[in-house]
């Protein structure tokens, strides 16, 4: 948890009292929970002003566990369920033996999975999910680019888009090449020695997570009409939880990238992604029906929660990162 925000110094490992789950919500005995950059981006107060709940607070978005209790308004889930969750984005709290969070965002986990590889999900499939089919409304045959495709996110958007029918073409270094390929990416890219610009060009659309001048550059790898989705660099000024004092601010820093949208003639999205119980239920049948493989990197024992956060914030995780609980 954390007390205020700063470097990986501020982070603490200390006893809170258990949850108090309202009526709504389920409490859930973790067994594992996955970190995402979100988890430092938050510590280092990167997202504020869009996240901003009160500290001190547990960090922690993505969990697998098994359902201690439920509130009287929870009928779909039931004590014993073994279940995964991106938890409420302002709550979080997922790096702990126990927590609550609104039965609109726990589903039943994948059965053929255990529950680390069942962490490793959440948030980095729903957001992949919603980039390429909610967001970019892709149909089969497109071809789209999935920046970074052996990280978190990037090895989930590489199955959830071959699942879609798209053709894939993925960045990645060299080490990783086999990695990518064997999750299906019908091309593959090394970013360090290869010109990335000129081997993916007129692509129907690009799913960014790399952020601000790779959003430029992926602009102008888009066919008219094409469309960008990107979740690492600023929103729109317009992104609903944007506050009314930080929009001019956006608004400025976003001029290059209204400016290559308007000469090349694509679209650019930015999203952040939602929790959502519904999609998580459909992620995981593709798990169960052997289609769509979540890729561990690490495992690290909750008392090593520090060492972990070291490995994430390398930059260079192949596939996710996920803490165990006792
Ligand atoms: N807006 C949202 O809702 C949302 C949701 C999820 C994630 N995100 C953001 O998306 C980004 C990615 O998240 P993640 O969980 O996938 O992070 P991650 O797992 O930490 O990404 C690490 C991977 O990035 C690759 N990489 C680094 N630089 C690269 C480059 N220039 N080109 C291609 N690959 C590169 C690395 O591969 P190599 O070692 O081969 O370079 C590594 O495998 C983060 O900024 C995160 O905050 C946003």
């Amino acid at each position: 948890m954390i007390h205020r925000y700063g470097g990986p110094e501020v982070l603490a490992v200390q006893d809170v009292p258990a949850p108090t789950p309202g009526p709504r919500d389920v409490l859930i005995d973790v067994r594992a929970a996955s970190l995402n950059p979100i988890d430092y981006k938050f510590r280092e107060r990167k997202v504020w002003p869009v996240l901003r709940p009160r500290l001190p607070i547990v960090l922690g978005c993505d969990v697998a566990g098994v359902v201690r209790s439920v509130g009287a308004q929870v009928d779909t889930l039931a004590v014993g369920d073994e279940v995964f969750a991106r938890l409420e984005k302002a709550r979080m709290g997922g790096l702990a033996e126990q927590v609550a969070a609104d039965v609109a965002v726990v589903a039943k986990k994948p059965r053929s999975v255990d529950f680390v590889e069942a962490a490793a999900i959440p948030l980095a499939g729903l957001t992949a999910l919603q980039a390429l089919r909610d967001t970019a409304a892709l149909q089969p045959g497109q071809r789209v680019l999935v920046h970074a495709g052996a990280g978190g996110v990037g090895t989930l958007a590489i199955q959830i888009a071959k699942i879609l029918g798209l053709v894939v073409v993925t960045t990645t270094s060299g080490k990783n090449r086999e990695l990518v390929a064997g999750l299906g990416a019908d091309e593959v890219i090394d970013y360090t020695t290869e010109d990335v610009a000129a081997k993916a060009r007129d692509l129907d659309a690009v799913f960014d997570t790399l952020g601000d001048a790779s959003e430029l550059r992926s602009l102008a790898m888009v066919k008219r009409g094409g469309i960008v989705v990107g979740v690492s660099g600023m929103p729109d000024p317009d992104f609903a939880l944007l506050p009314w004092f930080a929009r001019p601010l956006v608004w400025l820093r976003t001029r290059a990238r209204r400016a290559a949208v308007a000469r090349t003639g694509a679209r650019f999205a930015y999203l952040f992604m939602r929790p959502d119980a519904d999609e998580l239920a459909e992620l995981a049948a593709w798990v169960d029906a052997g289609r769509l493989r979540p890729v561990v990197h690490r495992r690290f024992a909750l008392t090593d929660v520090k060492a972990a956060f070291a490995e994430l914030e390398t930059g260079r995780a192949r596939g996710k990162i996920v803490v165990t609980i006792p």
